[in-house]
């Protein structure tokens, strides 16, 4: 109803006759689509941020996220803190051995670009502003933020030898993942360190994340997702970025990246979703490293997120789920990439920091000091953790055992390569 009433008003003041036919419509009606998803996704700012990597951060009044715009939300009280944190995770043990950063440390700590520029207010949440370019790039302006393809890496039963081929043909994406399954979860952690792997093609990405996940892998999969990307479709460029994900209905109808939709309420005024990480690790170099933990709230049954030793970022409400309503049945650590083929070879995208697990500590990526949230709420060792990769001569995982690091394991590759081609 609206799209005619504006078609019949610009004829009405431009007397265009042709414009509501052919391609004049269709412009005039996407950049209508555009401004309108663009004043859906962006709310009014207290403050703005410019970002040395071009982004623009928004600081918005908590109470003005986008979660809010949804009806499911209308009665929905903001919880200020998790009444519930899992043991062991405050003052987090000092890794003493190697030489590692951890991005988000301290308060003094700068672990994303934005916050060298400025800082959001209390009562404000910052929100990396959408821009029209960006929505321009979606395969539709509607589907910007959510993801194209199912892309949960399914390993084979664990009596499997070989990789079963449906895996392999899943929409060309590629993993390389530690994982556990087979008992109640409530929630997972992991510390991992931050690359920039290079991307071959733009429609590409390449990312490192920690999956929650409950129910099978039908259309009913649920699944929390949060870690680092380099997305170029998302973001229009090849920054390396804090991101979540969400789905109830395996990337059906619900769920998106960050607070691109309903879904995440986030309570921290610090860290944006979406937000360049920095600095990053380099090769042979400094490494630097973020942890992510993800624990289930025993009294509200919210999942609530933290980055960091103490960036509490906020929660996804457990009404959004089925399954995840109740608990997690399997928890994944790791890579995954986009391979498009695009020229009938492995793409040269990388995972990770593009080098195999074999190389080691400074040179391949890892993640360390994986644990669990078992059903006392206690984060705790993963038990029987396997691993998964479609095709181990292009991206590897290696796991490990240690006093420091607990259970870790370096993942990733270089993807093309004469044993990859
Ligand atoms: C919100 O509260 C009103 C009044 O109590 C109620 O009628 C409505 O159904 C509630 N909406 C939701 C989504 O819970
Ligand atoms: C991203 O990297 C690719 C090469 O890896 C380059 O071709 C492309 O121009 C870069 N994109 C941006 C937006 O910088």
């Amino acid at each position: 109803m609206e799209m005619m009433g504006l078609c019949l008003s610009l004829v009405m003041v431009m007397v265009l006759l042709p414009l509501c036919h052919g391609d004049g419509l269709s412009i005039s009606t996407q950049n209508l689509e555009v401004s309108k998803q663009l004043e859906r996704l962006n709310k009014p700012s207290l403050k703005s941020i410019k970002s040395p990597d071009g982004d623009i951060i928004d600081c918005v009044h908590i109470s003005h996220q986008p979660a809010f715009d949804h009806p499911l939300f209308k009665n929905h009280t903001i919880q200020k803190r998790p009444n519930y944190h899992p043991l062991g995770q405050i003052g987090e043990k000092k890794v003493s051995n190697v030489k590692v950063k951890s991005n988000g440390g301290k308060s003094t700590v700068i672990s994303q670009l934005w916050q060298t520029s400025g800082r959001c207010p209390e009562g404000t949440i910052p929100m990396r502003r959408t821009r029209r370019e960006d929505l321009l790039r979606a395969s539709s302006i509607t589907s910007y933020g959510k993801k194209k393809h199912k892309t949960i890496p399914k390993p084979p039963p664990a009596a499997a030898t070989s990789a079963n081929p449906d895996i392999i043909s899943q929409s060309g994406h590629q993993h390389a993942i530690a994982y556990v399954e087979g008992d109640k979860y409530y929630g997972a952690k992991g510390t991992m360190n931050v690359w920039e792997p290079k991307i071959d093609q733009p429609n590409e990405f390449s990312l490192s994340q920690l999956w929650i996940l409950g129910g099978s892998f039908a259309s009913d999969l649920n699944s929390i997702e949060a870690g680092w990307q380099v997305s170029p479709d998302l973001y229009g460029d090849n920054n390396t970025r804090l991101f979540t994900y969400w789905t109830s209905d395996a990337y059906q109808a619900t769920g998106c990246y960050n607070l691109l939709c309903t879904g995440f309420i986030q309570i921290n005024n610090e860290i944006a979703m979406g937000a360049t990480i920095y600095p990053l690790s380099a090769y042979g170099a400094n490494q630097y490293d973020i942890s992510i933990l993800v624990w289930k709230d025993p009294k509200e049954g919210n999942w609530w997120m933290q980055f960091g030793s103490q960036y509490v970022l906020g929660y996804w409400p457990s009404y959004l789920f089925s399954y995840l309503a109740d608990s997690a049945s399997m928890i994944e650590w790791g890579g995954e990439v986009v391979n498009s083929a695009s020229d009938g070879q492995h793409t040269t995208t990388q995972m990770g920091s593009g080098h195999f697990p074999g190389e080691g500590f400074g040179k391949s990526s890892y993640f360390r000091n994986i644990e669990i949230v078992d059903g006392s709420n206690n984060l705790r060792a993963p038990k029987d953790i396997s691993t998964f990769t479609e095709q181990s001569n292009c991206y590897d995982v290696q796991t490990g055992k240690n006093g420091d690091w607990g259970n870790y394991f370096y993942y990733g590759g270089p993807g093309r390569n004469p044993n990859c081609p």
